[in-house]
């Protein structure tokens, strides 16, 4: 199979065909590329699977790009669930309830709650409302890679098994959706992101964070190992630890990836390999995947930046964390 990468303009057409005809299609969202198909097509979700080589007991998000789908697509929706869905969508966040059973089981991997998100990007938002259905979709990577932020990154993991990627730049957020189940009594993060437990709390008065060891599958996606680049990854707890470390893997070509501050340190310090991430939090969230991308392409060894626990840098050093495999330096 030949992938292509087209414009919106020039392979909408083609890709509501796909979508329409049971297949699958990638698409830029503002948090990562995701891999699309219809989701009440029992067929074209398996595609999903097989595309990615993810497990079957993973589920996947549903996309929308209109609210009223959600009524379609869920039942027993509380008051503070329609207050989050109020106030952060559309935008970076998906909220998991309690399915309908038009929702297959491929979907949800036989949960009975399915995870709705409403993206930003007007990509995404074009995309599926010519589809006119609502459209699962992961992101658009090969189980257990780093997920894609371009469709260059999409492309490099995934040509040859997919037909179609919509091109729509690089992805402004930069990590995936905050996931909040509100299908319970407590509102519970189980994955954190650009929306923080602080903002959530502004809307629900309090919020959970899901800290659990997965025995059964309450976030299935948990318990997999994700976003790995192919060569080694740790995390420096200081600058210090950071040159020790490059110092004493220079044979396997090392780079340290940090804040533009930290970098001009190391750099005083040592002539070294570099990718600067940004000046704030925000940058670094923005550009922590594409860095991961070009390191691994480029570099055998990376050194990461601790960027501590304060609003998204949690969220990112949450990705840093799996990437890395908890491995500090
Ligand atoms: O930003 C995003 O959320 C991106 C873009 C493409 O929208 N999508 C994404 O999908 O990150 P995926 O499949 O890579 O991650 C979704 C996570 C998985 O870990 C999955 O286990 C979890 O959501 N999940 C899906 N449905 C769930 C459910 N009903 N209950 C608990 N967790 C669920
Ligand atoms: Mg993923």
């Amino acid at each position: 199979m030949k992938t292509k990468i087209v414009t919106l303009e020039e392979g909408l057409e083609e890709a509501v065909g796909l979508i329409k005809g049971g297949d699958v299609v990638a698409f830029p969202t503002e948090t990562v590329y995701g891999l699309g198909a219809n989701a009440l097509d029992k067929e074209a979700v398996k595609k999903i699977f097989i595309a990615k080589g993810r497990p079957m007991d993973n589920p996947l998000i549903i996309h929308i790009a209109d609210k009223a789908m959600i009524d379609e697509l869920t039942v027993d929706v509380s008051s503070q669930a329609r207050a989050v869905i109020d106030a952060f969508m559309p935008g970076p966040i998906t909220v998991i309830l309690k399915k309908a059973s038009c929702v297959p089981d491929e979907v949800s991997a036989g949960l009975v709650t399915v995870g709705i998100r409403f993206p930003k990007h007007t990509v995404a938002r074009e995309f599926i409302k010519a589809c006119g259905l609502p459209i699962c979709a992961p992101s658009a990577n090969t189980s257990t890679k780093i997920s894609p932020t371009s469709a260059i990154h999409v492309y490099e993991d995934m040509q040859g098994r997919i037909p179609l990627i919509l091109e729509g730049g690089d992805c402004q957020v930069g990590i995936e959706s905050t996931i909040i189940d509100m299908s319970g009594d407590t509102p519970t993060i189980l994955r954190p992101g650009a929306i923080t437990p602080q903002m959530l709390a502004s809307v629900l008065g309090e919020v959970k964070t899901f800290s659990g060891e997965i025995v059964v599958a309450k976030a299935p996606g948990m318990k997999y190992k994700h976003y790995a680049p192919s060569c080694e990854m740790v995390v420096a707890s200081s600058v210090e630890n950071a040159i020790n470390a490059y110092n004493e893997h220079k044979a396997l070509n090392p780079v340290i990836l940090a804040k533009s501050e930290y970098i001009a340190k190391a750099k005083s310090l040592i002539d070294c390999n570099y990718i600067d991430l940004g000046k704030d939090d925000e940058e670094v969230m923005r550009n922590i995947y594409a860095s991961m991308h070009q390191a691994q392409n480029k570099y055998d060894y990376i050194i990461c930046q601790d960027f501590g626990d304060e609003g998204v840098a949690k969220s990112v050093m949450n990705r840093i964390e799996k990437a890395s495999g908890g491995k500090r330096v």
